[in-house]
């Protein structure tokens, strides 16, 4: 008898359920399609929107916050709401089924703009500005009722408590489908629940290479059965990072002869089944690559690898 072979765990379902949307657990983050360095031509950022939906993506992510505010202050009338317009009219000028794609959005953040010419984000969670925005979002993309809505961060001056009901009122009134809550622990995430029952449906947190959850929210989604939805899973582009916290992924990338891009998001895709990826892209190319790492399988030793657990 030769020597036995340890099975490998059953490998995470490249589908999975959100929000009503039976959908590949990659999707795109509009963000930098919207914000500072987005791409000067509107045409182009339509475009690589187009070339996501083609490739397969059917999970959008964009935020009432996605604009550029021109002068010092957190806005001006000609580019509020410019990622979920943008957002609203690549889905209008694209040749498939828009039925299939869920828009997520978010309420409770702002932009600012300072003296010195900086951007920077501004949470205002008071209830009625939550609601307020909420309501502008649902009529700038251009739904009814929107798939699902995040709360964008816990905002220290206002108990997460009132942001929460916030959004419990947003759906008893058929603003929102469901509710996602993002940039939060533990604690909030329990508050959430509680205040929210069925109504949440995700959390949105960062993950990637460059920050691993020091603080396991995800098992506490997998606890509650939440999806977990990751922001800036490739380092993002916002803030500097230490590039040598991809080292491992441009190993493997190597073996697999394709982007380390398309290992990571592979890599996280392989983290928990209900788990779900939001790569950002500037150009067409960038989300065809990162999209094929719904079909890319790591074996358990290149994931305990990636994971920091093992030498190989
Ligand atoms: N909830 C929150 O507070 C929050 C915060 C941040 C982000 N988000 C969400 O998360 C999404 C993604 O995060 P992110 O925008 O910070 O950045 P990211 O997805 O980590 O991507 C960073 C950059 O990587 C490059 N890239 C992407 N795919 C690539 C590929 N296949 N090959 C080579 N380079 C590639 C792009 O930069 P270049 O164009 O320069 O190549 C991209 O802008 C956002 O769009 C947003 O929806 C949410």
């Amino acid at each position: 008898m030769g020597d036995a072979v340890a099975a490998e765990p059953p490998y995470p379902s490249q589908v999975a359920e959100l929000a009503g949307f039976s959908i590949p657990r990659l999707g795109m983050g509009t963000m930098a399609l919207a914000i500072e360095g987005r791409p000067a031509d509107r045409e182009q950022a339509i475009m690589t929107i187009h070339a996501a939906l083609d490739a397969g993506v059917r999970y959008l992510d964009t935020a009432w916050s996605y604009y550029l505010p021109s002068k010092p202050g957190t806005g001006e009338p000609d580019d509020m709401g410019y990622g979920e317009y943008l957002v609203r009219d690549a889905l209008a000028s694209w040749n498939g089924p828009r039925d299939e794609v869920l828009v997520a959005t978010k309420t409770g953040w702002l932009r600012t703009l300072d003296s010195e010419g900086n951007y920077g984000w501004q949470a205002d969670a008071r209830p009625e500005t939550m609601i307020a925005n909420a309501k502008e979002s649902a009529l700038r993309l251009g739904v009814d009722a929107i798939d699902l809505l995040y709360s964008h961060c816990n905002d220290p001056q206002v108990p997460y408590e009132d942001q929460m009901g916030a959004l419990k009122q947003l759906v008893d009134e058929g603003v929102a489908k469901t509710v996602g809550i993002s940039r939060i622990g533990n604690a909030d995430i329990a508050t959430a629940h509680r205040i929210l029952g069925s109504r949440l449906v995700a959390v949105q947190n960062q993950f990637s290479p460059v920050h691993r959850d020091p603080e396991h929210t995800m098992a506490t989604c997998s606890k509650l059965g939440l999806a977990f939805v990751c922001w800036s899973p490739l380092g993002g582009f916002l803030d500097p990072f230490n590039e040598h916290l991809f080292d491992r992924f441009r190993e493997i990338a190597a073996a697999h002869d394709c982007s380390y891009q398309r290992i990571t998001l592979a890599w996280e895709l392989a983290q928990y089944p209900y788990l779900f990826t939001i790569p950002s892209a500037r150009n067409p190319h960038e989300i065809e690559d990162s999209f094929q790492a719904v079909d890319l399988r790591l074996s358990q030793g290149e994931i305990e690898y990636l994971n920091g657990n093992a030498a190989r």
